[in-house]
């Protein structure tokens, strides 16, 4: 097979980090490939590099494209080139329709007039080769994540993509959802699309990955070829970690004691629809030492549970009773519950849990300022 992208030595530093550290990829025209590391390992970086995010002169080494040395000096530049990326974090306007998403920025239009009829019957047809059949002028903000995650494979189609390049695309996505990208990236390979994966996800990786590229720390580890052996996952992980994991999960003998945390009757209604009973006398306890799962479909109520008995978060009208230690104590605010000695870590850590704006140090220290200061200083 022919070579399509081959990355060569490149490296790239930041401020007191060296991100990558002579990183080498091939890619093979029409191939899945999959890149696969630990968080931190450098594989946003380097499609970043790639894609023109970082542009050409940020970084040292050598991208050949078809053949040719190319030097990107922003997005736009590989998108000519028909690399397209699409970023885990979803990149769609939620109030703009399906149609203006999928044409944002390349228009069908003459003249500066954009041709509504044309750019309908262009995004009906792409909706089909991802298969949505949603009205071209629905709104995104009205798509589940899956279906938005379409709706950008969709906008890379509508630009010849050559060179798809998928950052974690499952990640928030549930299990349907991912089975049917996956197979969407099939099909895009048997018409000739290359694409590169991104997945912490190893069952994935192994179900389309024609190869599979291992970075470690900011280096190029291994490329397994999964046409030619069956790679196990195992061996990804081993080159993933850099040695061999016994056990992938470490047995544990824990010390199991008295209860500590104990929820009764706990029943919290709708924080709008006064009719609604969210959390219907739950009652559930927490032994010191214990790890308890709380388990549930989509929507079964687990995040508003935790929620609601954190600081009184989500809900109204709590009743029931909380006791720590077998008395009862007060969360009925944030502050409170964090007196009272609970944390809550958010499924949205970027909206909820952080400042981003903020330091790192900030916002440790921002839940427990008493313990760094002294005398309110
Ligand atoms: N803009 C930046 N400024 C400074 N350091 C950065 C920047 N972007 C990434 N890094 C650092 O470079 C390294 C590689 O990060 P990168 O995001 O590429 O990792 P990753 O493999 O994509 O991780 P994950 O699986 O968590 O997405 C990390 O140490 C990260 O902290
Ligand atoms: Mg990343």
């Amino acid at each position: 097979m022919a070579t399509l992208l081959e990355m060569r030595g490149i490296t790239k530093t930041f401020p007191g980090v060296r991100a990558l550290d002579n990183v080498n990829l091939d890619v093979e025209a029409g191939e899945i490939h999959a890149v696969v590391g630990e968080n931190g390992a450098g594989k946003s970086t380097l499609m970043k590099v790639l894609s023109g995010v970082y542009p050409h002169g940020s970084y040292d080494g050598e991208i050949r494209f078809d053949g040719a040395p190319v030097a990107f000096r922003g997005i736009t530049d590989s998108e000519a080139c028909g690399i397209i990326i699409i970023h885990q974090e979803l990149a769609l306007v939620p109030l703009l329709s399906i149609a203006e998403n999928l044409f944002l920025g390349n228009e069908a239009a003459t003249r500066g007039v954009i041709s509504w009829p044309e750019t309908f019957s262009r995004t009906e047809r792409l909706l089909r080769k991802v298969g949505l059949s949603e009205p071209p002028t629905t709104r995104v903000e009205k798509l589940g994540v899956g279906k938005q995650q379409l709706v950008e494979i969709a906008k890379a189609l509508a630009k010849d993509v050559r060179l798809l390049i998928l950052d974690e695309p499952t990640a928030a996505l549930q299990e349907t959802d991912s089975a049917k990208l996956l197979d969407l990236l099939l099909e895009l390979k048997a018409q000739g699309i290359t694409s590169i994966l991104i997945s912490h996800k190893l069952s994935e990786v192994s179900r389309v990955a024609d190869r599979i590229t291992v970075i470690r720390d900011g280096a190029t580890v291994s490329t397994l070829n999964a046409r030619t052996e069956t790679i196990s996952e195992a061996r990804i992980i081993r080159d993933m970690v850099g040695r061999d994991m016994a056990h992938r999960y470490p047995e544990r003998t824990p010390q199991i004691g008295e209860v500590l945390f104990d929820v009764r009757d706990w029943t919290v209604w709708h924080p709008e629809q006064a009719d609604r009973r969210m959390i219907r006398g739950a009652s559930f306890h927490v032994r010191r030492g214990e790890i308890v799962g709380i388990a549930g479909l989509m929507g079964a109520g687990r995040t508003e549970l935790a929620m609601s008995l954190f600081g009184r978060n989500y809900g109204r009208n709590h009743t029931g009773e909380v006791l720590l230690n077998g008395a009862p104590i007060d969360t009925s605010t944030t502050a409170r519950a964090i007196a009272a000695g609970l944390a809550y870590v958010t499924e949205d850590r970027k909206a909820l849990g952080l400042i981003l704006d903020e330091s790192v140090a900030r916002n440790v220290t921002l839940a427990n300022l008493a313990g760094v200061s002294r005398r309110g200083v």
